[in-house]
């Protein structure tokens, strides 16, 4: 039996994460210290799998917590989602996020070198990459640059990482750049729920159509795009949490890496705001009231992936339509709703 630990395991990512790997067949083992998700999410994992999720509560930057989970377990792989993860909130609390991300990382690095577990999927984001320089972005493109906190954080973690295979090439380090994560599992049980007002535009429009947000605010129309808003590659979230199976199974059959491997996961398609909500409209046949507004600060006119190197070394690429992701965002909000799920 194959155990992977799952740091962050009852989050956005994390969960659906969870369920495609006790589909396979593994067990999974989830450290979480809930400060953006509730223990009800793993309960909903286990629900729409039928297995269990064996539960740790408590911070990745817990030395004795870290030691006794590696000892309690056989652990094979670590997938390490846990973070802090809003770009606003880093700005205003750099050091709270520096600490939790970077330390989250060492701690578990060196939790892992202990228990001599040296294979990690590491989630970092197209945020490493800062302004594109070119489009799309393929792994080799430039990174750094970054425009906050949050993301200095992914950019240095991934140099943790480097640095650690450098040091020693028998660790297995797979890096994913995630692109807009959106979208929910079909069955509606688990997805996105932000604390709060939604930053990110998907969570938004869904609490827009529900009644609950008044009007999409979109910030600008005036890049230069076709329709004058911004462009993102958004990538369903279950395609996303594949991958990291697909990664962890082609390693495990035994095509091991020499290198720190990178993969950009997205789709290769560029959408705008508008597109995007128009989208929303047409795949779940709710209006989405919006108004255009001034640009936010440090948005990025246009980010989009070249995914081919996951292609052609995974097998892995993006299958769902945005349609059908937005419909499933929609069905997850409308349950949350119902159900007061989380
Ligand atoms: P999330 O906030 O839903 O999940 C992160 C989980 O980690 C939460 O359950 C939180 O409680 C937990 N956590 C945070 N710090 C912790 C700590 N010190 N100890 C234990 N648990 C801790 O976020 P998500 O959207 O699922 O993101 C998962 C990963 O993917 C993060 O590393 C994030 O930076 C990265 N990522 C997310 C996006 C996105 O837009 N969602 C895009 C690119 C990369
Ligand atoms: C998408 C587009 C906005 C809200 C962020 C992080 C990135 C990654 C994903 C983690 C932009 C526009 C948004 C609204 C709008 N996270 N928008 N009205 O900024 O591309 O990426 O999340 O790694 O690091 O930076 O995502 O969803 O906030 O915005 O018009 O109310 O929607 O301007 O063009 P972003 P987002």
């Amino acid at each position: 039996m194959t155990t992977i630990l799952v740091t962050g395991g009852a989050g956005y990512i994390g969960t659906h994460t969870d369920v495609e790997l006790l589909n396979k067949g593994y067990d999974v083992v989830c450290v979480d210290n809930y400060s953006n998700s509730s223990p009800k999410a793993l309960d909903r994992v286990e629900e729409i799998t039928g297995k269990t999720v064996k539960r740790y509560e408590g911070d990745v930057r817990d030395e004795a917590l870290m030691d006794r989970i590696f000892t309690e377990n056989d652990i094979d792989w670590v997938i390490h989602f846990a973070s802090l993860k809003s770009v606003g909130e880093s700005v205003a609390k750099p050091i709270e996020y520096y600490d939790n991300n970077l330390n989250s990382t060492i701690v578990l690095l060196k939790a892992m070198r202990t228990h001599d577990v040296k294979k990690v999927i590491f989630s970092s984001s197209a945020t490493v990459y800062g302004t594109p320089k070119e489009l799309p972005l393929t792994e080799e493109s430039q990174t750094g640059g970054t425009t906050n906190p949050y993301g200095t954080t992914k950019f240095f973690e991934e140099q943790i990482l480097r640095d650690v295979h450098v040091a020693d090439d028998s660790w297995t380090v797979v890096i994913l750049r995630y692109f807009n994560p959106v979208g929910a599992h079909e069955s509606g049980l688990i997805g996105e729920d932000p604390k709060g007002i939604p930053a990110n535009l998907t969570p938004y429009i869904a609490k827009v159509a529900l009644g609950e947000l008044k009007e999409v605010q979109v910030f600008g129309d005036d890049y230069d795009t076709p329709d004058g808003s911004c462009i993102r590659d958004y990538i369903n979230v279950v395609d996303l949490a594949k991958a990291h199976v697909i990664a962890m199974d082609r390693m495990l059959g035994g095509k091991s890496l020499d290198n720190v491997e990178i993969f950009n996961l997205g789709t290769g398609n560029g959408v705008s705001v508008l597109e995007l909500i128009n989208t929303f409209e047409a795949a779940t046949g709710v209006k989405v009231p919006h108004k255009i507004v001034g640009r936010r600060e440090g948005d990025i006119e246009k980010v989009w992936a070249n995914p081919e190197r996951a292609n052609k070394v995974l097998g892995w690429k993006a299958t769902e339509t945005l349609a059908d992701t937005l419909a499933s965002a929609w069905k997850w909000q409308e349950r949350l709703r119902e159900r007061g799920i989380m």
